[in-house]
Parts: C-alpha cells; sequence; structure tokens
C-alpha cells in the first residue's frame, strides 16, 4: 500500500541569503582630466595605491566632436598620473545617441575592445558620453567576465541630472527599448560641468525637465527653486545649471539608495511620473523628440490628468505648464493626436509601461507640489480630456 500524499514539501531546503552592500560616489567637479585635478586618480587608485590601474576608455563621438581635444588630454592625464594610471590602447570612439543602443552589432564591438585590451575584472572600463552611450558601455562592462570595473563620466544634462547617478544599463533589442540590461552598480561617477558646456542649447534644456519631474514628486523647495530661476535656466547660465543638475542628482540618487527597491523589484518606479506617456511619444515620433522633450509633455499631461482626477487644485496644472514652457520646452506634439482605432494612440503606453515593470499597473501622479502619489489605474476619457487641454494651449 501506498502511503497518503504527503501535505509538506518532499526534501530539505537550506536557506540561503546574503546581502551585498553597494558604494560609489557622485562627484561634482570642472575639469577632470587637467593633470592638476587628481580626482579621477584618486577615484581609481584611492583603495589600492599601490597599483597600476588599467583603463579601456569609451567616448562618445558627439563629445569627441565638441571637444577635439579631449583625446589628447586624457592620454596626457593618465601619463601625468602613471602610478595609478595606465590607458591601455587608443579611446575608443563611440557613435553617439540611440544609435549605438539599437545597433545589434555595437555591443559585440564594444565587447571586442574590451577583448582587445584584455581587460579584467581588475582592471576599468570608463565611460564618457550621454545617456544612450553610457547605456551600451555600462551593458558591455557588466557583462563582460559577469562584470568588470565601471567608472562613469554622464556628459549631458539628462544623464547628469537623472540617468547616470543611477544603477541601470540597457541596450534596445528588435526595436524594443531598453529590453536587455542590467542592474550594475558602478565604481564612481563623476558629474564635470565641462562636458555639459559643450552642449547644443537643445539637450542642455532636454534634461532640465527630469530635474522639475523629481522636484514635483519630491521636493516643493526644489520646485519653488526651479521657478524663481526659470530665466536663467532658459538662458542656459552655467551657475543655474549646476545647481539645477546637483539638486536633481541628489534626489535621484537618494530614491536608489534610501527607496527600498534599488533593482526595481517591485511594479513601481516612483521616479517616472511622467514617463508611460513619455516613452510611448518616444516610439511614436521614431525618436524624432528626446527624451527629455518627451518627459516635458509628459509631465504636463499627468499635471492635467491629475487635475482632473480631482487629486490638485485646478490651476496648478497651468503653473507647471508655464514653468516647462519658461524653460522652452513646447508642450505639444502631433503625435499625440494620433489614433490607433478609436483609441489615442499614446494610451497604449499605459500597457507597455505595466508591461515593462510586471505586476500591476502602477502609475506616479501628483497630489501636491512636491508629493507623488501611486494609483493603478488609469481613466482614458480623462488622458483624451488631458491631451485635449495639451492641444488647445499647444495651438494658441
Ligand atoms: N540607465 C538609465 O537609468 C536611464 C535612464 C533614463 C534614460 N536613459 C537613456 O539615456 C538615453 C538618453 O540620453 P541623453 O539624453 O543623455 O542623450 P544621448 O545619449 O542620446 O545624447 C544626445 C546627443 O548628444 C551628444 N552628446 C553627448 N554629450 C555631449 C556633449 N557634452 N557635447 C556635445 N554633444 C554631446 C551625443 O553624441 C548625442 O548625439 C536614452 O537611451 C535613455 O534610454 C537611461
Ligand atoms: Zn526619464
Amino acid at each position: 500500500m501506498h502511503a497518503a500524499a504527503p501535505s509538506r514539501i518532499w526534501g530539505k531546503i537550506c536557506d540561503q541569503r546574503f546581502s551585498v552592500a553597494f558604494e560609489y560616489p557622485v562627484i561634482f567637479t570642472r575639469g577632470s582630466f587637467d593633470p592638476a585635478n587628481p580626482l579621477l586618480s584618486e577615484t581609481i587608485g584611492g583603495a589600492e595605491p599601490e597599483k597600476r590601474h588599467r583603463l579601456a576608455v569609451f567616448v562618445d563621438e558627439g563629445v569627441l566632436a565638441a571637444d577635439p581635444e579631449l583625446d589628447g588630454r586624457i592620454a596626457a592625464y593618465c601619463d601625468a598620473h602613471a602610478a595609478h594610471l595606465e590607458l591601455v590602447g587608443d579611446l575608443v570612439r563611440v557613435p553617439g545617441g540611440e544609435a549605438v543602443k539599437n545597433d545589434p552589432d555595437a555591443l559585440a564591438r564594444l565587447l571586442g575592445e574590451l577583448i582587445a585590451r584584455r581587460i579584467d575584472r581588475h582592471s576599468y572600463a570608463v565611460a564618457i558620453g550621454g545617456g544612450a552611450v553610457l547605456d551600451a558601455v555600462g551593458y558591455a562592462a557588466a557583462i563582460f567576465h559577469r562584470g568588470v570595473r565601471h567608472v562613469r563620466f554622464p556628459t549631458t544634462v539628462l544623464a547628469q541630472d537623472d540617468s547616470g547617478v543611477g544603477v541601470k544599463n540597457a541596450v534596445n533589442l528588435g526595436g524594443v527599448k531598453n529590453l536587455v540590461g542590467t542592474f550594475a552598480p558602478p565604481r564612481a561617477v563623476i558629474n564635470d560641468g565641462e562636458f555639459i558646456d559643450l552642449l547644443p542649447e537643445r539637450e542642455k534644456r532636454a534634461g532640465m525637465s527630469e530635474a522639475v519631474k523629481v522636484a514635483l514628486i519630491r521636493d516643493a523647495g526644489f520646485y519653488a527653486w526651479l521657478e524663481a530661476n526659470a530665466d536663467a535656466l532658459a538662458a542656459f547660465e552655467p551657475a543655474a545649471l549646476d545647481v539645477l543638475i546637483e539638486r536633481s542628482a541628489r534626489l535621484h540618487m537618494h530614491q536608489i539608495a534610501q527607496g527600498g527597491d534599488p533593482f526595481e523589484t517591485g511594479s513601481a518606479r516612483p521616479l517616472d511620473f511622467g514617463h508611460w506617456s513619455a516613452h510611448r511619444l518616444e516610439s511614436l515620433t521614431d525618436h524624432g523628440i528626446g527624451h527629455g522633450e518627451a518627459v516635458a509633455i509628459g509631465i504636463a499631461l499627468d499635471t492635467r490628468y491629475s487635475v482632473l482626477a480631482g487629486l490638485l487644485p485646478e490651476g496648478a496644472d497651468e503653473r507647471v505648464a508655464l514653468l516647462l514652457e519658461r524653460l522652452g520646452f513646447r508642450l505639444w506634439h502631433e503625435a499625440l493626436a494620433r489614433r490607433e482605432g478609436s483609441r489615442l494612440a499614446v494610451i497604449e503606453g499605459l500597457a507597455q509601461f505595466q508591461e515593462h515593470l510586471g505586476g500591476e499597473l502602477t502609475v506616479t501622479l501628483l497630489e501636491d507640489f512636491g508629493r507623488g502619489i501611486e494609483v493603478h489605474a488609469i481613466d482614458h476619457g480623462l488622458v483624451e480630456e488631458a491631451v485635449g487641454w495639451l492641444g488647445a494651449r499647444g495651438n494658441r
């Protein structure tokens, strides 16, 4: 006779639990490759001062076009700090912008450069560039030898005030944005203001929307500062931009370190206010508008939605839209009016947003200046109304 089926799991469970502590500095400086600036040398050499560290350096071609002498300055810097740093091979020039994340061969090329330089787990892959180059090189560094040491120099406002100070990397696959990537904290992030000086105005402006976003959901004082300094920011005054970048970066870093979910295992992405429609707009426009520009529209849309949903008082939407417009953003794009059947095409962004994270739909809205609130349902009719409101503003 067989015994009755057991009600417990057969076998022995050995619980295994460990945690890994991550720590990395985000440093604000200027002139990182001036030999008199010891920062990079100390950042890399500091923990093991007796060692000479091998570096593979990847640079965004857009940065090199704006600063053709960077190449020589990096080599000279490594020579001047030869006790700690050894530049291996030439700089690797990486095409800037989304192309590098879309090109299926780009990853193999990046890995090939690491192989050619015999980069090992004690060597460093240093990436200098906009968010796209950082994402692609960061991904290559994270999977090469299962992860080599990685230092980032974000060179756009968006990368310095948001994407570059975080723990994620990714490339696009089969037309799907950020489909393949890892969570891999860098060894250090160096935000150098001189890279911002080189940027075209459109790129300087684009990254400001992430600061507006994080201020709106986290820090009313910072939001008030943005309003008070909108003219200086719109004129791209470096001192104002420095403050915007640092305060925004700090708020983003705080969320990663203190938010309780640095590797996004839950269903929420609390800092992605305004992003469900922004991601959709980026793809609907074939990246004709950049991420930051799309986020500005997404912020205005979700602020209006928050008013329509009764979360925010009437007038708050106008105030936010006005700030974004004063910063120079256009809060309308024809793609917002596009329909798929009877429905606005942008609304599909909600399903895509949920699919990327998994679990329940979680969208951050506003309940006050400086205070976001998570909701789990979005009324499509109210989205239509909010889009109509933006259209009326954009057309007037
Ligand atoms: N990993 C993350 O957590 C995260 C978060 C948000 C966004 N992102 C990604 O970031 C990317 C967008 O990054 P971005 O806004 O920095 O733009 P980008 O990387 O696309 O760069 C925009 C353009 O500016 C050029 N450029 C970069 N720095 C320059 C400089 N100092 N001077 C002159 N030209 C310069 C580039 O060559 C490129 O042509 C997207 O791919 C997005 O998915 C990643
Ligand atoms: Zn963003």
